[in-house]
């Protein structure tokens, strides 16, 4: 008998500063309408100093435990997903495991930029596949804040901080019906952080570069194709997609994703507007608003894809 996964619960969270588009106008030069015009972002989130990326992932967590109904004693297998860990070891997972006051079941780091959250929720449903675990966390969580350099308007304005995670509980059904991932790494230096520590110095330099545009088009085309890919997969048709959440880069990249796949903008959730681009989290801090404010309902098929640094990108289709 197949083992499948199924999404039992969902959290997020977001610091509490909130830095808008007229803020950074005193920043660098930029302007509002240019963000907005160009990526559909008003503001995003950053996180206090000292506040890191295993405690956004521990609030976002403990929400998910909360709304699966169980404690964190159940959770047999815990994936962080960032790219903005608390420091080179040990992984921000082993930490967020300490926070919630749990020891003994595996805890590891995704490192997939922005697909993390997708990866993540591949490995996670392939090891609950095995039957081992009744209960996975898998979560999303990043400071960007702290690798954007804060004087280059062409990134800075691009990004915010945040964590959304969610609990996976094993089931004989999907649930999770499919995981599609793909990298290609001669793509490497399009988005990147060149930067690492080396004898107790930092080499390299440790803050986003990006070429914006050659992004961009690399990012509609393949979140077409993982689209297409997932759904062949399963024998459904475009139609068939109830809700797309996509990674939350730039309403213009999202617009062109949901025209190319003929869906309505009404059955894809943004919150790009306010959360700017959080790479690994944006994707289940959109899916934990739409399942709070009851928009994805039992049944319905919910497409995620991310795309992302190195190159990587991925979908999971879920039967909610
Ligand atoms: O998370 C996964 C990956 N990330 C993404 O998916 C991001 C993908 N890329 C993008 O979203 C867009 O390419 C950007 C938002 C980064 C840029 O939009 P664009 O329409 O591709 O603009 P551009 O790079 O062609 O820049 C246009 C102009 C340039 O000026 P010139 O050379 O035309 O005079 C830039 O210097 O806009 C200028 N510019 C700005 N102006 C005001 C760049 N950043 C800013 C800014 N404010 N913040």
């Amino acid at each position: 008998m197949t083992i499948y996964s199924r999404i039992v619960g969902t959290g997020s969270y977001l610091p509490a500063k909130v830095l808008t588009n007229r803020d950074l106008e005193r920043m660098v030069d930029t302007t509002d309408e240019w963000v907005f015009t160009r990526t559909g972002i008003r503001q995003r989130h950053v996180a206090a100093e000292g506040e890191n990326a295993s405690d956004l992932a521990l609030s976002a967590s403990r929400r998910a435990i909360e709304a699966a109904g169980i404690g964190p004693q159940n959770i047999g297998l815990i994936v962080v997903a960032t790219t903005t860990p608390d420091m080179v070891f040990p992984s921000t997972a082993c930490i967020l495991q300490a926070k919630l006051g749990i020891k003994g079941c595996p805890a590891f780091d995704m490192q997939a930029v922005c697909s993390g959250f997708v990866y993540g929720l591949g490995a996670a449903s392939q090891f609950m596949g095995t039957g081992q675990y009744k209960y996975a966390l898998v979560v999303g969580t990043e400071v960007y804040s702290r690798i954007l350099d804060w004087q280059d308007r062409s990134t800075c304005v691009l990004f915010g901080d945040g964590a959304g995670a969610v609990v996976l509980k094993q089931d004989s059904a999907p649930g999770i019906m499919s995981c599609h991932l793909h990298a290609d790494g001669s793509y490497a230096g399009m988005l990147s952080v060149p930067g690492t520590v080396s004898g107790g110095k930092i080499s390299g330099r440790p803050l986003l570069q990006m070429e914006g545009s050659t992004v961009f088009k690399f990012a509609v085309k393949v979140l077409e194709e993982v689209a297409e890919e997932a759904l062949a997969a399963n024998h459904l048709r475009k139609s068939n997609i109830d809700w797309l959440i996509p990674h939350q880069a730039n309403i213009r990249i999202i617009k062109a994703t949901a025209r190319r796949l003929g869906l309505s903008m009404e059955k894809v959730v943004t919150t790009v507007d306010r959360h700017a681009n959080t790479s690994a989290a944006s994707i289940p801090l959109a899916l934990d608003e739409a399942v709070r404010d009851g928009r994805i309902r039992s049944g319905q098929h919910v497409l995620l894809e991310g795309v992302g640094g190195g190159f990587t990108w991925g979908s999971v289709l879920i039967k909610w």
